[in-house]
């Protein structure tokens, strides 16, 4: 293994449809990822690419009346232009029809077939056309489909198998002895528990008769090769595994294969004990995210419900678009996207805390020091907070990025964004500004803020390219440390005394959120009401209100109560059972993980039967609700006050 090289990959996409949001979120990932790596001056490879074979693509070109190249040749382009338009910045992009990808899988499949590896057998199956799986009697859920739940076909036909269940124990102990093989750790357990079954071999082929549309089995042309043992081989045939030695050596292993948690058993079971009959090193590891709902739904077709993300994109802006995608998930576990989750998000992280930030700066330092950087006192105890806020926040990305928790890194950087909005309402730079006798006090508040927008820009540099060296050069820094370099970020004063400030357009233009619904009239004696007064309660009354964060282990709806959610939350050592009305705006998915603030002090409640124990807060907006989170890492069980 070469820890000082990293060599990300995205799954391969198949060329039936075109691209959506789950496509967009992991190629934005990896992008980010790999942008990361290189400004940590690390030799880099980022593939992605197109699943091109097998019965999807076959009938997708049927449905459309043209032929399977042809459909692979039109749908490719969807995703190519996606990928220019969302900045990603791919070192290759491999296409499964390709004669480089094609010469290594027929390689493969030879030399296993010449060592007895793979067989001819009779074999009675159940395949899901969907799913391009076979299943084994034993496997499906009630006579249908173990991952889809859909009907299945009853099949009898001569094959060939890749023995992999031989080698089903060596593969249980490589996953014990190596715990950062397939993260996150709840996917390494599913693994494991897969694994307790006996496992069979792999059919590996598919008559012609049945599917043509395939790589050609070497040693019988009449038959193809199974989709997924052609397409999990792009990982190796586009680094010059067969063909390329010395390339080969110098990417392989890979660092992360990124993938979405359907598509588990393929990588870490098939693809391992594929490798292993080769001889060929595994990947370091293999990380499985969750899926994106929409709401609180699955995205289907069906639904209507699908993300196009080049509309996204289009909208609110390539770099918001990946921004959003990457603070909201929390890697490993699903999320929910929804456009009023996207423009609160924009317009409370991007239009308010780090926009107005820029051009409150930006704006005074032009004004007052004539469109330049001004030469600033040093750093003092006024400052200590804002350093320490921002300094952390470059820490916190490099573990949070180590340990994929790319949302936690991001959420740092912002904490130290508002810390910097703080300083500066604190300072009042206006109020210095207008005596000339405070004008070094000016400078270096000034500089102060922009130290810390320097160093933020540069840690948003991976997820928002664009705007982020909008960013660095309105703060006059030079053509050469536009794009960061990270060891840079780790130093306070970067800024140039004397630099020629830039243009600074408005970086994130706050979107209005559709306008809501007028009220309906209220009744004549509403009017006459006076409005609600605020009682005023003395501090020995707050007090008896005892706040601690809490930290939700899990979560899962109320059967016949659409608005809630039962969820059992640790504070401190305890463990207590809650039921919230908040169904509505968050899936049971998304909450588990999350650290909230719980009054912990309210007497039980049974609400559907069930006993509650606490209150969570939340923020609520017309139509929208937040749950309040400390801002940052904070235990379960701490006191709030
Ligand atoms: N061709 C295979 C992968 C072969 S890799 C050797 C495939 N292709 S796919 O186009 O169907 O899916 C690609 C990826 O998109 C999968 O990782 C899948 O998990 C992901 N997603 C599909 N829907 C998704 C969401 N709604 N949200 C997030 N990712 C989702 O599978």
């Amino acid at each position: 293994m070469k820890p000082e090289h990293f060599y990300v990959t995205t799954p391969i996409y198949y060329v039936n449809d075109k691209p959506h949001i789950g496509h967009a979120y992991t190629t934005i990932l990896a992008d980010v990822l790999a942008r990361y790596h290189r400004l940590l001056g690390e030799p880099t490879h980022f593939l992605t690419g197109t699943d091109e074979h097998g019965q999807k693509v076959q009938q997708a070109a049927q449905a459309h009346g043209i032929t399977p190249q042809e459909q692979c040749d039109q749908t490719v382009v969807r995703f190519q232009e996606l990928w220019t338009k969302l900045d990603i910045t791919h070192d290759d992009f491999i296409r499964t029809t390709e004669p480089r990808h094609k010469r290594v899988v027929q390689a493969i499949l030879q030399d296993l077939w010449d060592r007895g590896e793979i067989y001819a057998d009779e074999y009675v199956g159940w395949y899901c056309v969907p799913c391009e799986r076979f299943f084994m009697e034993k496997d499906l859920v009630d006579g249908k489909c173990p991952d889809c739940n859909r009907a299945v076909e009853k099949l009898l036909e001569k094959n060939y198998f890749f023995r992999m269940g031989k080698y089903q124990e060596w593969l249980v102990r490589h996953i014990e002895e190596h715990p950062e093989f397939i993260q996150p750790e709840h996917r390494r357990q599913e693994t494991l528990g897969f694994l307790r079954q006996p496992l069979g071999d792999l059919c590996i082929s598919r008559p012609k008769s049945r599917l043509s549309w395939g790589i050609d089995l070497p040693f019988d042309q009449d038959y193809v090769t199974y989709v997924w043992f052609d397409a999990l081989v792009n990982y190796i045939s586009a680094v010059g595994y067969g063909a390329d030695e010395a390339r080969f050596a110098a990417w392989w292993p890979a660092s992360y294969h990124l993938i979405g948690k359907d598509i588990l058993t393929t990588h870490t079971v098939y693809w391992p004990t594929m490798l292993k009959a080769m001889g060929v090193e595994l990947p370091r590891t293999i990380f499985a995210h969750g899926w994106w709902l929409v709401g609180r739904d699955k995205m289907s077709k069906s639904l209507g419900n699908v993300v196009n993300p080049m509309e996204m994109a289009d909208t609110y802006g390539v770099d918001a678009f990946r921004y959003f995608l990457m603070a909201e998930m929390t890697l490993g576990q699903d999320a929910s996207f929804t456009e009023e989750a996207f423009v609160t998000r924009y317009n409370a992280d991007l239009a308010n805390d780090l926009g107005n930030l820029t051009s409150r700066v930006v704006k005074m330092m032009a004004r007052s020091f004539a469109d330049k950087v001004p030469a600033a006192p040093a750093a003092g105890a006024d400052e200590e907070e804002l350093i320490a806020a921002t300094l952390g926040a470059v820490n916190h990305m490099r573990d949070y990025l180590n340990a994929m928790q790319l949302d936690r890194g991001v959420a740092e950087v912002l904490g130290a964004v508002r810390a910097a909005n703080r300083y500066f309402d604190r300072m009042q730079p206006w109020v210095l500004a207008k005596d000339p006798a405070r004008q070094a006090e000016l400078a270096r508040v000034l500089c102060s803020a922009g130290e810390c927008l320097r160093i933020v820009a540069g840690l948003l540099y991976p997820v928002m390219p664009e705007k982020m060296r909008a960013l660095r050069a309105a703060l006059g820094l030079p053509e050469n440390q536009l794009e960061p370099h990270l060891e840079t970020l780790a130093v306070w004063n970067g800024l140039v005394a004397g630099a020629e400030l830039g243009p600074l357009e408005t970086l994130f233009p706050r979107i209005d959120a559709k306008k809501p619904e007028p009220p309906a009239a209220k009744p004549a004696k509403a009017k006459e009401q006076a409005p609600a007064g605020v009682q005023l309660i003395d501090f020995a009354t707050f007090t008896k209100v005892k706040l601690a964060t809490a930290l939700i282990r899990e979560a899962e709806r109320v059967e016949g109560a659409d608005k809630l959610l039962k969820l059992q939350v640790q504070v401190g050592a305890e463990m207590r059972q809650v039921v919230a009305g908040i169904a509505k705006y968050y899936s049971p998915e998304e909450l588990v993980g999350k650290t909230v603030v719980l009054v912990a002090n309210l007497k039980p409640a049974r609400l559907f039967g069930l006993e509650s124990n606490g209150m969570l807060l939340a923020a609520r907006a017309g139509k929208a609700l937040r749950l309040l989170t400390p801002d940052g890492e904070m235990a379960s069980g701490a006191e709030i006050g």
